[in-house]
């Protein structure tokens, strides 16, 4: 069976929007790891958010165990997977790590953070977590795409970098 195809970045990097469209590119089926929550659980991230961050994520982590065997998916995560190293370690297992690398300043052009429980902080927030995570993200892809350019080339881009 194909290995899954796992997109990790910063909210607003495109994950969910490339993934889809990767998925039908390929004949393969999309999981969004956000989405899967919500459906499994009947309430929304910010619902969960509300017992804190500590919850969702544990709620998070087992979705990524769940999702990681259901195999060949492209997958979108959330932008915080890269919180718990173990969500990698499962991650990898049977997946390619694509970190979707866009810029700050293009993230904060149209990110909505209303809808995004972490960042009810607003903008600043958002910087922060950059700044926190870039690293992160770095460290754990087996291949880095920049989101700079149109949907379909990113697409060809992660297309030609998994061969
Ligand atoms: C989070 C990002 C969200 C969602 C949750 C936490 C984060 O997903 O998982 O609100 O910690 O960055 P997106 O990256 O799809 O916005």
């Amino acid at each position: 069976m194909g290995r899954n195809i796992v997109l990790i970045g910063m909210p607003g990097s495109g994950k969910s929007t490339i993934g889809k469209r990767l998925a039908e590119r390929l004949g393969m089926e999309f999981c969004d790891i956000d989405e899967y929550i919500e459906k499994k659980e009947g309430r929304t991230i910010s619902d969960i958010f509300k017992y804190g961050e500590a919850h969702f994520r544990e709620i998070e982590k087992k979705a990524v165990r769940e999702v990681s065997k259901m195999q060949p998916l492209v997958i979108a995560t959330g932008g915080g997977i890269v919180l718990k190293d173990c969500n990698i370690r499962a991650l990898k297992e049977n997946g390619v790590i694509i970190f979707i690398d866009r810029n700050l300043d293009d993230i904060l052009s149209d990110v909505d953070v209303s809808r995004r429980p972490l960042l009810k902080n607003g903008k600043d927030q958002l910087c922060s977590l950059y700044e926190d995570r870039i690293e992160l993200y770095k460290k754990y892809c087996d291949i880095q795409i920049l989101n700079d350019k149109g949907i379909d080339q990113v697409i060809d881009d992660i297309i030609e970098a998994i061969g």
